[in-house]
């Protein structure tokens, strides 16, 4: 049997590193034609870089101290990416935001996650925008990325109740285990080719 051709993705991530687990876990279950070539941060302490190490993935640490300026760094890590392949990049809590050369270069084919329902609450702690503005629901959105603050086309979103006596915290746990859920979907749409760009909307081929 001819083996399945697999998308090879890359992972960037400043933190701890929990939606790279959710991925690398969905991977090595065999639910998706995807592997995990590599995990870039700008963080050497990165949670998500031990973690790639644990799963035998190569962890890359691109230091901003060396490649100062947006641009610059920005050149290295798309070099970085290219010169293994891959065909996806997935910012899984990577805290910088891309040059607009990064994002054209590797438009459709570039997925973020936000901890909110967008277009509501974008940019930093959503969670705690999501609080203060009082809704009832939130929850997660997996979006193309386009050059805007998580403006982007959107390909998966789930919806989560905020409780009266949530705090940050509750609401972000909440929240996360549908991101951990979603993500890993999200790529395997992607991977067998299922999601198609369409302006602003994202169509799942094969959806009922
Ligand atoms: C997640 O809440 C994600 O939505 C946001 O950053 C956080 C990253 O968490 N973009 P982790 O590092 O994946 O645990």
């Amino acid at each position: 049997m001819p083996e399945v051709l697999r998308i090879r993705v890359g992972v960037l991530a400043s933190g701890r590193g929990s939606n790279l687990r959710a991925i690398l876990g969905a991977v090595e279950a065999g639910r998706m034609r995807a592997e995990v070539v590599v995990v870039v941060s700008d963080r050497a302490g990165a949670g998500a870089l031990g973690i790639a190490r644990d799963h035998g993935v190569e962890a890359l640490f691109v230091d901003p101290g060396q490649h100062p300026g947006r641009e610059a760094y920005d050149k290295v890590l798309a070099a970085a990416l290219e010169e293994r392949g891959v065909g996806l990049v997935c910012l899984a809590g990577f805290m910088r935001i891309l040059s607009p050369g990064f994002v054209r270069h590797f438009e459709g084919r570039l997925l973020n996650i936000h901890p909110a329902l967008l277009p509501a609450f974008p940019g930093l702690h959503a969670q705690r925008q999501a609080l203060v503005h009082g809704v009832r629901i939130s929850g997660a959105t997996v979006h193309f990325v386009d050059e805007g603050v998580d403006t982007g086309p959107i390909v998966l979103q789930a919806a989560v109740p905020v409780h009266p006596d949530d705090t940050e915290a509750s609401l972000s746990d909440r929240i996360l285990a549908e991101e951990h859920r979603i993500y890993p979907e999200a790529i395997r749409l992607f991977a067998e080719g299922r999601l198609r760009l369409e302006g602003r909307r994202v169509r799942i081929v094969g959806e009922p």
